[in-house]
């Protein structure tokens, strides 16, 4: 059977939610992973059997240098995952999200890697007026720190690209949920709800809970990932989610009714930084990935609420 076209990839963040599952589809394709994670929100015993995990941190140079030897293709997920707390910590949020990134991107230059998939976010829109689908080409305008960082680490990306012979693709991943999604009180709604509810305490809802998301479950975002990886596509933006919109309320409503349909969500101010509508249009990432995600939230809730169960 063809390979992926790669034997040895780094996966930054690769003891965290997201990037253990990109490590485990490597590995699982015969692929020789590092993981690099400080271990900050990872934890060792997400990343795979058969990946190697250096613990250290994507702004030390010396640390990252060695960490790409004999890399062929780095998947860079090493981030300070939080849109609220990016408001307050935006100073700490850049030092990882952009110098760290900024580091990576020098060591590979430095290594001769040339092959960088970008974990991106749809942190990085403009608010969208209505719940619609937006495509990759809708204005770039973000309105959280942790936004602007993301879209940093594109745009340098992109504008680097051919000055190192760079073949960067940037993955917009929406908001993921599932196994191993590590618990803070500011990331993952469903996980932050499971929380609560298994706890006996009601879920807090920022706002009216009437703004929408596209829920998309990880197991889809690491296929697109390791599928983006495989295709001729450097150079490209991909929207990665399911196109579906839900509403916070909608969430809420579906965990009571699982875990414990006699606590009601509680209401408190929205927090700034955090969009209305966030809906991804995916045609793109379809078409010239042939990413088509399966999981669907009513579908998949019971796994991860049973993941949650079992820790
Ligand atoms: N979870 C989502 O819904 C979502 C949505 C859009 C984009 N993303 C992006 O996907 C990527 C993975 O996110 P995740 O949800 O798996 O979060 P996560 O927090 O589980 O994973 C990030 C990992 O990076 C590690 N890390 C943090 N700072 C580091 C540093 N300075 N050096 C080395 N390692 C460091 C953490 O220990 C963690 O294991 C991130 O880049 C995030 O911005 C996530």
């Amino acid at each position: 059977m063809k390979g992926p076209g790669f034997k040895r990839a780094l996966v930054t963040g690769g003891a965290g939610f997201i990037g253990s599952h990109v490590a485990e589809r490597l590995v699982g394709l015969g692929v020789q992973v590092r993981v690099l994670d400080n271990l900050s929100v990872g934890v060792r015993e997400n990343v795979p059997q058969g990946a190697e995990l250096v613990v250290g941190d994507v702004r030390d140079a010396a640390t990252v240098e060695r960490a790409l030897d004999g890399v062929d293709i780095v998947f860079h997920l090493a981030a300070r995952v939080s849109i609220r707390a990016s408001v307050d910590g935006f100073y700490d949020d850049a030092q990882t999200n952009v110098m760290g990134t900024l580091t990576v991107l020098q060591a590979c230059a430095e290594q001769k890697v040339r092959r960088f998939v970008y974990a991106s976010s749809m942190g990085v829109y403009a608010d969208a007026p209505t719940p619609d689908p937006i495509p990759e080409t809708h204005p770039t305008e973000p309105i959280s720190p942790y936004g602007v960082g993301k879209l940093a680490g594109e745009k340098y990306l992109l504008c680097l690209a051919g000055v190192l012979g760079l073949e960067p693709i940037i993955l917009r991943y929406f908001n993921t949920y599932g196994p191993r999604q590590g618990y803070t009180p500011y990331v993952g709604v469903i996980t932050i709800f499971i929380k609560r509810l298994l706890a006996g305490e009601p879920p807090v809802i920022f706002g009216d809970g009437e703004q929408r998301r596209d829920f998309v479950y990880v197991g889809d975002v690491a296929d697109a990932t390791v599928l983006a990886a495989q295709k001729d596509v450097a150079g490209e933006v991909f929207n990665i989610g399911t196109g579906r919109a839900t509403s916070v309320n909608e969430v809420a409503a579906l965990l009571c009714g699982k875990l414990n349909p006699t606590i009601r969500p509680e209401y408190a101010p929205a927090h700034p930084g955090e969009l209305r509508y966030s809906v991804p249009d995916i045609s793109k990432a379809r078409r010239l990935l042939g990413y088509d995600p399966k999981g669907r939230l009513e579908d998949k809730i019971d796994e991860v609420i049973a993941w949650h169960l079992g820790r």
